[in-house]
């Protein structure tokens, strides 16, 4: 099947904003993730049969320090404190790309800063 796009401003968004000021977005936006730990994005994922597929996130950093985050799928963390490591400004956007094992049906995937910077600016998640 075709890759399906999820966008972080139509997730579910704990301590963090959809926002406009900085341009690159695809959708009506991102999230600025708040700068505190356990901020988080979660999207809710439908999957037609379990398997693991690949998940990019798309993501800007306009500073210059990492901002980790856990990825999390079904409440379990697939990957712990990925990097998403300095872009070249805030308008610039790229991807990490995690494997996650998805069930059949529903599932969540849950993107967790685990500094105080919270998360970078979230654009998007491609699934499949
Ligand atoms: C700046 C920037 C925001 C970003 C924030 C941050 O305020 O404009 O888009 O989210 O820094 O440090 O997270």
């Amino acid at each position: 099947t075709s890759p399906v796009d999820y966008q972080a401003e139509d997730a579910t968004i704990s301590q963090g904003t959809a926002a406009t000021n900085h341009t690159g977005y695809t959708g009506t936006g991102f999230v600025d993730y708040t700068n505190v730990t356990g901020s988080y994005v979660e999207f809710a994922v439908n999957a037609a049969s379990a398997g693991t597929v690949p998940v990019t996130i798309r993501f800007a950093n306009g500073t210059t320090t990492n901002r980790p985050m856990d990825l999390v799928v079904n409440g379990t963390t697939v990957v712990a404190g990925q990097a998403f490591n300095a872009t070249a400004d805030w308008d610039t956007w790229t991807t990490v790309t995690f494997p996650a094992p998805l069930t059949a049906g529903a599932n969540t995937i849950r993107l967790t800063a685990t500094t105080a910077n919270g998360g970078p600016n979230l654009d998007k998640i491609t699934v499949g």
